[in-house]
């Protein structure tokens, strides 16, 4: 435990927030979420995810952050410290365990889509888009995942940065990168949400964003031969409502041990359940933000809103290349995605880099080169399992390598994390000591008690239950 004594703090609650906001604010909001938001039907999407968000996702990130301050060591450490003050298995131990792997595994990972958005943000400055027409852009797209120069270069350049930034640690690396780049991420988001309101079809945007169609959300169209039978062309399902549910966890850095990690840097007189609220309104702010900014172009330029994962990078580019100042448009909405993926990117490598430092006593610079270049040669095999690229045969039940890292860490070891990490709080620390950690007003502890103990663990045990039933059965 040579690490432990010279544990390192943030310098202020606004270091911590912007941090912690840095973290949460990434690829999940700005490419995820609005592709998710355009297959869900909108607004009814948006609903629910929001009201996860709250009930279900900001006292996970209370239970979380107060874990890591309370055991003021990396995630493992932590975990199996607190299980023991409270005279439990250490077992519980795997908490940390899961977290610091899966933090692992989805650097590994995103490190690489990371990657695309550097190479994107070059390829509108050059006037590469310039009046390309769907095929052009999907094209383009294609050949440059199946390019293993190309995509390699990316990916390591976005893990060169990441890793220059955790290397100089948490005051001097994390601090300083968020300081300078969560301002300019607002900054583009605005410009951008601006420009976007004023040239595209910004009326359509808020209908579609905040009037809620439940049948979008609840039905989804049959599989074709049942149409082709004749059966009904809809059919009820939960799928988009629990996509919504992981979305929320994802979006919020749940489970993966970065908010734990970013609670341990916490000193005592930061209020912690305030900070969870305005790091989840901050989030799903740009959120909507980001929904706010894509979606007038969207419709503006007859492109798809349920295009699904090519949104981004295959629709956005046509209409990049067909509008005024596109280039300039273009590059900051890549540049944009960068930096989000950056602030979020630092919060996943620093779970692993604060166990092993804790661990061998090593100095920081040392294990954050080693775990970031371990991390990107895992990260390759992901690189390379794309478009035509050289490991884009191999299939692992079906999956590229991409997709089966991306399924093993958003169907297996997030809910099950998040699951133990809401039976843990809520059912095997003292509610004493919780109330201590949190020193809440008695009516506020009350709800956070009873949705950590009663209301997370069973949304996240259904949501398990239905990946297991879907996985195996369907
Ligand atoms: N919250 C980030 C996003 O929305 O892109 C991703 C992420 C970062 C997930 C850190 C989990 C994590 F621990």
């Amino acid at each position: 435990m040579a690490g432990a004594a010279q544990h390192a703090h943030w310098s202020s609650r606004w270091a911590f927030i912007m941090a912690a906001v840095g973290s949460a604010v990434g690829l999940g909001n700005i490419w995820k979420f609005p592709y998710e938001a355009g297959q869900g039907g909108g607004g009814a999407f948006v609903m629910v995810y929001l009201l996860f968000v709250f009930f279900i996702g900001t006292p996970m990130l209370v239970a979380e952050l107060s874990l890591g301050r309370r055991g003021q060591l990396s995630p493992i450490g932590s975990m199996k410290k607190i299980a023991q003050e409270e005279k439990r298995s250490p077992l519980w131990g795997l908490i940390g365990w899961s977290g610091v792997v899966g933090a692992f595994i989805v650097i590994s990972f995103y490190s690489v889509v990371g990657g695309w958005t550097l190479a994107y943000m070059v390829k509108s400055a050059m006037g590469a888009f310039s009046n390309i027409d769907a095929q052009t852009a999907q094209d383009t797209f294609v050949s440059y995942i199946s390019n293993p120069v190309m995509t390699l270069v990316s990916h390591f350049a976005f893990m060169g940065i990441t890793i220059f930034i955790v290397a100089k640690g948490v005051q001097g690396g994390l601090e300083k990168a968020v300081t300078y780049l969560m301002p300019a991420l607002f900054a583009i988001l605005l410009v951008l949400v601006v420009y976007s309101g004023f040239t595209g079809d910004f009326a359509k945007t808020v209908d579609f964003l905040f009037n809620p169609d439940f049948d979008e959300l609840l039905y989804k169209a049959n599989s074709p031969e049942a149409i082709a039978a004749g059966g009904a062309t809809k059919v009820f399902s939960l799928d988009m409502v629990l996509q919504a549910l992981g979305q929320s966890f994802f979006s919020l850095s749940l489970a993966l041990g970065s908010i734990m990690t970013y609670g341990s840097y916490l000193t005592r007189d930061v209020n912690v359940g305030r900070s969870a609220l305005t790091i989840a309104a901050a989030d799903s702010s740009v959120a909507l933000m980001a929904g706010l900014a894509i979606f007038p172009i969207v419709f503006a330029y007859g492109l798809d809103v349920a295009e699904g994962g090519g949104l981004v990078f295959m629709s956005l580019p046509i209409a990049f290349g067909q509008m005024p100042f596109g280039i300039v448009v273009g590059t900051l909405f890549f540049g944009l995605l960068a930096v989000a993926a950056i602030t979020s990117s630092i919060s996943l490598l620093e779970p692993p880099v604060s166990y092993v430092e804790e661990k061998t006593g090593w100095n920081r610079r040392k294990v954050a080169i080693t775990m970031g270049v371990a991390a990107g040669v895992l990260g390759v095999l992901s690189a390379y399992s794309q478009g035509d690229n050289m490991l884009s045969s191999i299939s692992i039940f079906g999956l590229s390598i991409m997709d089966a890292k991306d399924f093993l860490t958003n169907n297996i070891i997030m809910p099950l994390g998040g699951l133990f990490t809401a039976l843990f709080v809520g059912w095997f620390v003292s509610r004493k000591a919780m109330m201590e950690e949190l020193a809440m007003e008695d009516k506020t502890f009350r709800i956070w008690y009873f949705l950590a103990r009663f209301v997370s663990p069973t949304a996240i045990g259904i949501i398990f239950i239905k990946i297991i039933y879907d996985t195996v059965v369907g």
